[in-house]
């Protein structure tokens, strides 16, 4: 403890003024001091067995980046300290050294993040003190691999990305209409079955017209195992949504005696809401959906699974004598409350064993369950209500969460369903609205970027979809809510990330970055 007090000492007497770094999303505090210390000649890391992940990155990086350059030896020191908040660093940079402490290896390995970006292309650090810490705990990021399949290469080049910026939440939507993505032993047909369509949906929805390739692909258990310790060894929890009562189409593909007319339908092949539901009075849903999540819960060792609850027709229920015999038996008011009923028991079943439930805003409908978290999509209002009634709440409104929406109006951009998410709009979101009280406002963990694919087929085309608006969605969520005044100064650093991410690779959209030369010689006039 010593050596701490001694350490934040140093950060907090120095005099200096705050400046920026190259760096997404900013630091909350950044001195630069002294000299800058090239990024050349042996690194010897000393860390503690718990930090050997954060330790091979840092070496791994230092190593690629020096290329074998000569010069002094450096040594770094990475450690945890107890008390500090979990994901909270501190940094140092000078002759001959690096600091990092953290709160947790989470703080460790983000301060490592920081000192990557920070050297900017340059082969050196800037001497420097950094103290950081995020502004809200969830910092999400979805994926629908059901409308399209993105295999295990790409989810890991996507959790990359979202580490890279610091976030820590990634909502996998791995069941749907249009496909089941994830192999459970005990129902083999969901994936034999529901993991392939005879065809797809092609073009502007309105068009209604259709492929009729064979098309699938689903994750095997030892897949799904890998990508989870991949996204741990980032400091990444996976939430996994299975989704019911509705969306559930592939599953009833596979298995139609799950839904209320046991009709044989194929696995959905166009875009929107399904009538063909669960059934909410057949026990036989139950047992199936506890069998699914014991092997869910195995899978994924985090608190919280996802269940859906959005976009449930009561059609079928309406219709169906076993549902409104529950509605009857269980004293019911109606479809409403039915979907409640399914919902709380599902809940019940997870709580039971250690797990908490996310579902949609619909959820709240009929009654929310006793310890849901709601994921508010439909606007804010669900969260609002949530957290009024004492519930966490997760906002992901349509604007400007849903990065399946335009992000320009030029011609030439790439179709999508519709609506206009620009990155600013993204940067001047704040995740807790003004209404709430300060007690109500902390339900509010934070906010995520969802990534619908029924548009979106290829990695290339869902990189162009999240980037730039990654930058300025990880920004307000660790740094905090912007101001509009920082636009112009975080389109800088934006626009020199993009180039970053461009050189690796990465499908980047152009259109809220600077020109090329303009950042260039703003960027060396510093
Ligand atoms: C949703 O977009 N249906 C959650
Ligand atoms: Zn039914």
């Amino acid at each position: 403890m010593r050596g701490l007090v001694g350490f934040w000492l140093l950060v907090t007497s120095t005099l200096g003024v705050a400046q920026t770094l190259q760096v997404i999303p900013q630091p909350q505090s950044v001195v630069l001091e002294g000299e800058a210390l090239p990024v050349a000649g042996n690194l010897y890391v000393v860390a503690t067995p718990a930090l050997q992940g954060e330790a091979d990155l840092l070496r791994t990086w230092w190593n690629t980046t020096s290329k074998g350059a000569k010069g002094s030896v450096v040594s770094a020191e990475l450690r945890v300290v107890q008390g500090l908040p979990a994901e909270e660093y501190a940094l140092k940079v000078s002759p001959g050294k690096i600091v990092v402490v953290g709160g947790s290896a989470a703080g460790v390995f983000y301060g490592i993040q920081t000192l990557i970006q920070a050297e900017s292309g340059q082969k050196k650090l800037p001497g420097m003190t950094v103290r950081d810490q995020p502004a809200f705990a969830y910092r999400g990021m979805h994926l629908d691999v059901c409308r399209h399949f993105f295999d295990v290469a790409f989810v890991k080049r996507y959790l990359d990305l979202m580490a890279e910026h610091k976030m820590n939440r990634f909502h996998w939507h791995l069941t749907e209409d249009q496909g089941w993505r994830i192999e459970i032993k005990r129902y083999p047909r969901l994936t034999e079955v529901g993991a392939w369509r005879n065809a797809s949906q092609v073009g502007p929805y309105g068009d209604q017209r259709f492929d009729s390739a064979r098309y699938g692909g689903f994750y095997t258990q030892d897949e799904v195992r890998d990508i989870v310790a991949y996204a741990a060894a980032r400091h990444i929890t996976v939430i996994p949504e299975i989704e019911l009562p509705g969306h559930a189409r592939a599953a009833l593909a596979a298995y139609p005696e799950l839904s209320c007319r046991g009709a044989e339908l194929p696995v959905a092949t166009g875009w929107g809401v399904f009538d063909d539901v669960y059934c909410a009075g057949d026990d036989r849903v139950f047992t199936f959906l506890e069998g699914v999540l014991d092997e869910v819960m195995a899978l994924f060792p985090g608190e919280y699974i996802h269940i859906g609850g959005d976009e449930c027709p009561k059609t079928r229920w309406h219709d169906c004598a076993r549902c409104q015999a529950r509605i009857k038996a269980e004293g019911l008011a109606d479809e409403h409350a039915l979907q409640s009923y399914f919902i709380r028991r599902i809940e019940a079943y997870l709580n039971a064993r250690g797990r908490q439930i996310i579902g949609w805003d619909e959820i709240l409908e009929g009654g929310l369950a006793p310890n849901a978290t709601v994921m508010s999509w439909r606007g804010e209002a669900g969260g609002i209500a949530a957290a009024k009634a004492g519930h966490d709440a997760i906002m992901t409104p349509g604007q400007p969460c849903y990065w399946d929406h335009y992000q320009a109006k030029e011609p030439g951009e790439p179709h999508a369903i519709g609506g206009f998410n620009p990155v600013d709009a993204v940067y001047m979101y704040n995740p807790v609205p003004g209404e709430l009280s300060d007690q109500d406002a902390k339900h509010i963990l934070g906010a995520q970027a969802n990534l619908w694919t029924e548009y979106i087929l290829t990695p290339e085309h869902a990189e162009y979809m999240i980037l730039p608006r990654q930058f300025a969605l990880a920004e307000v969520l660790w740094t905090g809510p912007r101001t509009r005044e920082q636009l112009p100064e975080f389109r800088i650093r934006a626009t020199h990330r993009a180039r970053v991410l461009k050189a690796r690779g990465f499908n980047v959209a152009p259109h809220f970055l600077l020109p090329e030369s303009k950042s260039t010689r703003r960027r060396e006039a510093k």
